[in-house]
Order: C-alpha cells, then sequence, then structure tokens
C-alpha cells in the first residue's frame, strides 16, 4: 500500500524548471533511493515532499491513519507533526548548542516528551558527545546529531507515517563510516517500522539499503525499478554516468 505519492510534481525557479512533472509512490517499509546528476532536482523535490517548499503545479498524498490525505502546500512543522522527518544536504543544527540540547530543542517544540533524549543518543551512539557544541564535532557525528533530530519527529508519533526523508546522509562519510550508517538505518528501520526515501551518490550505499531507485536528470525521472536495474539502464548510464 502507498504511504506517499506525488502526481506531476512541478517547481520552477525563474527560468529554470527544477522538478518537471514528476510522480512517483513509495509503498509503507520501503526504501526508495533517488539518484541523479547535480542540479537534477533531487533536493527540489525533497523539499516539495516535506513541506519545505510548495509546488507549483502537481499533489503530494499521504497516507494517515487509514485515510488518504493532499498535503502539497503544508507547512514542514506540519509534515513533522504528521510523522515526516528529514535530513539535510547542508546540515542544519543549531551549531553553538550542545548535541543533547539540540535533541531536546527537537522534543520540546515537537511536544513528544516522552521521547527520551538520552535513548536516542544511546541509540545513534552518541552519548559519549551529548554535552559537546555541533560546532565542535566531527563531520559524521553531527550528521548522526541530524538524523538523531529526525527520528524525534519521524518515530514520535504514534499513528503518524513513520516516513524518514535523508538527503546524502553518506556524502562526506569515510567508507567505514558509511557501512556503519547503512547498519545503523537497517536496526532503525526495523525497530521502528520506518519507510525511508534517500537522495545518495554512493552506489554501494544504495545497493545495501534499497530496493527501488529513481533516477533523475534535468527534473524528470528518467528510470525507475530495482537498483541493478537502474544502474545498467541505458538512459542512466548516459545522462548520470556520463557514459
Ligand atoms: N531556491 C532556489 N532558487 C533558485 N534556483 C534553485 C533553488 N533551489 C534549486 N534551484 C535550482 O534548481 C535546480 C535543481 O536543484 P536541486 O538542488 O534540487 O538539485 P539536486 O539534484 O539536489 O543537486 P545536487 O546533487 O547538487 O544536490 C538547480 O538548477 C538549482 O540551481
Ligand atoms: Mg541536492
Amino acid at each position: 500500500m502507498h504511504l506517499l505519492s506525488c502526481e506531476g510534481i512541478t517547481k520552477r525557479y525563474g527560468g529554470v524548471t527544477a522538478v518537471d512533472g514528476v510522480s512517483l509512490s513509495v509503498e509503507e517499509y520501503e526504501t526508495l533511493g533517488i539518484i541523479g546528476s547535480n542540479g537534477a532536482g533531487k533536493t527540489t523535490l525533497f523539499n516539495i515532499l516535506t513541506g519545505f517548499d510548495r509546488p507549483d503545479s502537481g499533489t503530494v498524498t499521504l497516507r494517515l491513519n487509514e485515510r488518504e490525505l493532499q498535503v502539497q502546500g503544508f507547512g514542514a512543522f506540519t509534515f513533522a507533526h504528521m510523522g515526516v522527518g528529514r535530513t539535510f544536504q547542508n546540515l542544519r543544527l543549531f551549531e553553538e548548542m550542545t548535541v543533547y540540547e539540540n535533541i531536546r530543542t527537537a522534543i520540546l517544540s515537537m511536544k513528544r516528551t516522552e521521547i527520551a533524549a538520552e535513548e536516542l543518543l544511546k541509540l545513534l551512539g552518541l552519548t559519549e558527545q551529548a554535552e559537546m557544541p555541533v560546532n565542535k564535532l566531527p563531520y559524521g557525528t553531527r550528521k548522526k546529531a541530524e538524523l538523531a533530530r529526525a527520528l524525534v519527529c519521524t518515530c514520535g508519533v504514534k499513528k503518524g507515517c513513520r516516513l524518514l526523508f535523508l538527503d546524502e546522509p553518506a556524502a562526506g562519510l569515510t567508507t567505514a563510516e558509511a557501512y556503519e550508517l547503512a547498519l545503523l538505518l537497517l536496526r532503525l528501520k526495523k525497530q521502528y517500522g520506518l519507510t525511508m526515501v534517500l537522495i545518495e551518490h554512493n552506489m554501494a550505499f544504495l545497493e545495501d539499503l534499497c530496493s527501488t531507485l529513481c533516477a533523475m536528470d534535468e527534473g524528470k525521472i528518467i528510470a525507475a525499478g530495482k537498483p541493478q536495474e537502474v544502474f545498467s539502464a541505458a538512459v542512466v548510464r548516459s545522462a548520470i554516468f556520463g557514459e
């Protein structure tokens, strides 16, 4: 059953059509990967599917409590309350605050006080860094802190969607860190019953996690299917891998 779907999403910035008539659907508990060259429109699509931007046209539908709800144009805070969490390509943490304070702020602003920040920190292996200001931490650790904050939105809901959007989660990580993150995401997915959508350039990471891939080019979806099918499609090899 679809948890999320969109139909004919288009978004223009001036003369640039960043997303051009995109339709896709995400099954509950699936992990969908989105690939594409720089500027293909991946983050713009993410912004629309998480309430950070409005489409010029098209619809976004979420299944919430067994009902289909059209949510295009709803704000990010409303998406978060429905159980949609996300991370950002360029991290957006409160840099001067500690890891603990960043997570606690999310818990308080979302009124999810039943979530124990300590438990989330432990789950993500951040207990030792909890009292450190975020701007003093290595990149991989900061990314985990952002993931913890997104989980407050996603996992704190009792009847929401439990949808986690990750914009290039493995970018900037070493091979070992990326592998560790893939294992962590698989564990979180099982523990919380998550549905995930992720943008990535790391093919091994995508193959480890994703059941389905969508390839984007110039705002359009040019191929969709199982990872190996998409990687080997001629249109993807020419548009994305430059062959
Ligand atoms: N806020 C904005 N204002 C103007 N143009 C924008 C804005 N956001 C995105 N664009 C443009 O829309 C196009 C798609 O950008 P987007 O960031 O969605 O691509 P992307 O696939 O995420 O690329 P990358 O792999 O580099 O992150 C680009 O041409 C970009 O310059
Ligand atoms: Mg992007």
